[in-house]
């Protein structure tokens, strides 16, 4: 079995570990964190170092694929340390043993699926993103980059999400959308027309906010 790194050491990269280990995907040796010290624990989650210590620690073969374990209010962070480490260290991909996921579909490494989500057919995902808990993504759309679906967003087909996207929980995008990079939606909110400025958009039909 593989051995995972973590980086980061919160909230997010416990689940991270947890689904890893328990549905029998990766072990887990450590984790990442700038705000805390080496050989520290969060829980069962021993810190490795200081990312600046993430490639010699790989060269060292303390781990073989890494994970982010930052959330939502980091996108640009995110992006930037997947970027720096994509072409140096193999990134892991978790896709929970609950998810029903047709054959064609594609999914990004560094990417993790959470439990109960449901992709049918010609769906991609792209690389480092975080689809939460019973996300519906009907044929034929996809999902750039670096983007996070909070738990139960409903994608009705051949909608086309941008990078960096951050969908509240239980957003539902109807059918033919498509929506640029950069775009953030609030709990519950029902985008019916494509969305071609970034910014933030709640309420049904959502709107622009922010
Ligand atoms: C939209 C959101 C990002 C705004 O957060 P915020 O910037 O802190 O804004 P506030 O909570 O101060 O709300 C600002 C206004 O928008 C309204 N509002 C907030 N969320 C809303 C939503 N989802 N739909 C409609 N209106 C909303 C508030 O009622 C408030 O209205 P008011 O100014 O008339 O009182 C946040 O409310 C939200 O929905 N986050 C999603 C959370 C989520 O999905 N978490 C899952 C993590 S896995």
């Amino acid at each position: 079995m593989k051995r995972l790194a973590i980086i980061g050491s919160g909230d997010l990269a416990l689940q991270i570990a947890h689904h890893a280990i328990f549905d029998n995907h990766y072990s887990v040796v450590g984790c990442f964190d700038d705000y805390k010290e080496e050989g520290d624990f969060n829980k069962n989650l021993l810190i490795l170092g200081k990312l600046d210590m993430i490639e010699s620690c790989y060269k060292n073969d303390v781990f073989d694929v890494l994970i982010i374990g930052i959330g939502y209010n980091h996108m640009d962070f995110r992006n930037q340390l997947f970027t720096r480490y994509k072409n140096i260290i193999p990134f892991g991909t978790i896709i929970h043993s609950s998810c029903q996921i047709d054959k064609s579909t594609m999914i990004g490494s560094g990417s993790i699926i959470y439990p109960g989500c449901n992709f049918d057919m010609n769906v991609e995902i792209g690389e480092n993103c975080l689809i939460y808990n019973g996300c519906i993504i009907a044929h034929d759309s996809k999902i750039a980059t670096n983007s996070i679906l909070s738990p139960g967003v409903n994608l009705a087909g051949f909608c086309f999400i941008g990078e960096n996207t951050n969908f509240g929980i239980g957003t539902i995008i109807s059918d033919n959308v498509t929506i640029v990079n950069n775009v953030r939606t609030g709990a519950g909110a029902v985008v019916v027309k494509s969305i071609s400025v970034s910014g933030l958009y709640v309420g049904i039909p959502a709107k622009k906010v922010k």
